[in-house]
């Protein structure tokens, strides 16, 4: 928040919002209502505003009842109370806006006139006209020093593109006022790692290549790719999921403690980890990394098409809708720890889980044919059922069982922990954050940059030395080479979910 804004008493969140993309599916599906469960939540302070601006011509009360239907459809009814909605929708203004045409953007300067709090405008829009909303604004006049962007995921399609995005934006606005999003960054699961990585010497102490065998990252779906053929099709499971989901899951994990909580603290951590991971060779990428693509299967219990009979599907398209891989943190904590990532579409659950697998005991003194259940295991579920489990062995009850061992959990579910408090959507927590001017849960430039170079590399290597994506049923856990390269190392996926 600047000096100016402090000196007219404005609270941190004090802010408007300006959200281009507003009919899009992005805001109908997951802004409005997150910005309405703050509201809800009076965590929206009274002064907030919020202008949808998008090419449709609608007036206000139009997309008033656009939104007021999108929040019957996706939050719970118990929660819709008719004050906050009424609350809520007073809020809303709408602009058509061309957002290629800099005379369209004097509505945003209209509407801001005599305005005093800070303005953030939200991008819910395809990164390649990023750059062009943002000289529009510039040019408009309708930004000023304090105006805060952000800007949604993917942004741009390899470490090229992903520049000159940034560069577009960098030119309007530094990078202490761009607010990257990866949603998984929100989740509380994810904030979680945080608090227990390093409030909590148990695991300090323990968070290294001495102590830890292997570390697993599966983030499952369900859901094929819902109609998005145009975008996923150029994209990939690689591009959509893995160069930003689970690498920042990855660089959670791996980090090393950073000085403080400050958002450069964090973020210069996580550069460390993208920077040291180990790029695939000609000669691993076979063994190493597996893509694959679904065809029809059945996917709870429905029968569903396969990736190349999805609508607006083109026939020949190697795309890849599943990847797994084995890849390492190549620095001194982490030296000889596999990292074990999937990642694919139509598998059996929705899953997002890190299991953290430690090492044996130096000395192994119990039955010889138990010896592959010794050792801990910790467990860190973001969805569905947040929690954290830490699978310990102990003796198994019973005059029969001797010094038999049974692995089983110590337990945190955050429903039955927590059970007044509602886990909000990644959304909420994102969008507070950015009214509060706090930038730790979202992406640093050299991050994004980073993870593209990663990225790049294996996209290069596929496109000249590896064979198509394998197919495997949807429904199924991927293909079966994606369980065979994790057994060659004499492992398995964990799979007690
Ligand atoms: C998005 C991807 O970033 O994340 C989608 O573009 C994917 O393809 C989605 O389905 C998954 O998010 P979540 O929160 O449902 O796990």
């Amino acid at each position: 928040m600047s000096q100016q804004s402090r000196a007219l008493g404005l609270t941190d969140t004090e802010v408007d919002l300006a959200l281009f993309g507003a009919l899009g599916d992005l805001s109908l599906r997951k802004l409005y209502p997150a910005l309405f469960q703050l509201d809800r939540e009076r965590l929206l302070p009274e002064s907030t505003r919020i202008l949808g601006l998008a090419r449709q011509e609608y007036d206000t009360d139009t997309f008033k009842a656009k939104v007021e239907t999108a929040l019957k459809k996706r939050v719970k009814a118990s929660e819709l109370d008719e004050q906050a909605l009424s609350r809520f929708l007073a809020r809303l203004e709408y602009a058509q806006v061309d957002f290629t045409q800099s005379g369209d953007f004097e509505a945003i300067r209209r509407w801001r006139e005599g305005a005093t709090q800070p303005m953030v405008v939200y991008l819910a829009v395809p990164a390649s006209i990023y750059g062009a909303i943002c000289g529009n604004l510039q040019a408009s006049g309708s930004i000023d020093e304090d105006t805060r962007v952000v800007v949604e995921k993917p942004i741009g399609y390899d470490l090229e593109s992903s520049k000159e995005i940034n560069d577009a934006i960098g030119e309007v606005f530094p990078e202490t006022r761009v607010y990257r999003i990866d949603h998984y960054l929100g989740k509380e699961t994810v904030q979680n790692l945080i608090a227990l990585r390093f409030a909590n010497p148990l695991f300090g102490t323990q968070w290294n290549q001495n102590h830890i065998s292997h570390v697993e990252i599966t983030v499952a779906e369900q859901v094929g790719i819902e109609g998005r053929w145009g975008y996923f099709d150029q994209a990939g499971q690689l591009r959509d999921m893995v160069q930003n989901h689970l690498l920042q899951l990855l660089c959670l994990i791996a980090m090393d403690p950073p000085a403080n909580l400050d958002a450069d603290a964090i973020r210069d951590e996580k550069v460390k980890v993208l920077k040291a991971l180990k790029p695939f060779g000609i000669n691993s990428l076979g063994r190493d990394v597996v893509r694959g693509q679904y065809t029809a299967g059945t996917c709870n219990g429905e029968s569903v098409p396969g990736y190349l009979e999805e609508e607006g599907a083109n026939t020949d398209s190697n795309t890849e809708t599943f990847v797994a891989m084995k890849t390492e943190v190549a620095n001194w904590r982490w030296a000889g720890v596999p990292f074990y990532l999937r990642t694919g579409k139509r598998l059996p659950d929705k899953l997002s889980q890190i299991v953290i697998h430690f090492r044996q005991q130096p000395h192994y003194i119990f039955d010889p044919d138990q010896r592959s259940l010794a050792s801990n295991k910790l467990i860190i579920r973001l969805q569905p059922e947040e929690g954290i489990a830490l699978e310990v062995l102990t003796k198994d009850s019973g005059l029969d069982k001797g010094m038999r061992l049974r692995p089983g959990p110590l337990h945190l579910d955050f429903n039955s922990a927590f059970p007044k408090s509602r886990i909000p959507d990644a959304y909420e927590r994102l969008l507070l954050e950015v009214m509060k001017g706090q930038q730790y849960l979202f992406v640093r430039r050299d991050e994004v940059e980073h993870a593209w170079q990663w990225c790049d590399q294996l996209v290069e290597a596929w496109a000249n030395h590896d064979r198509p994506p394998r197919r495997y049923p949807a429904g199924s856990w991927g293909p079966v080479a994606s369980i065979a390269m994790i057994t060659q190392d004499g492992r398995s996926w964990y799979e007690d979910y």
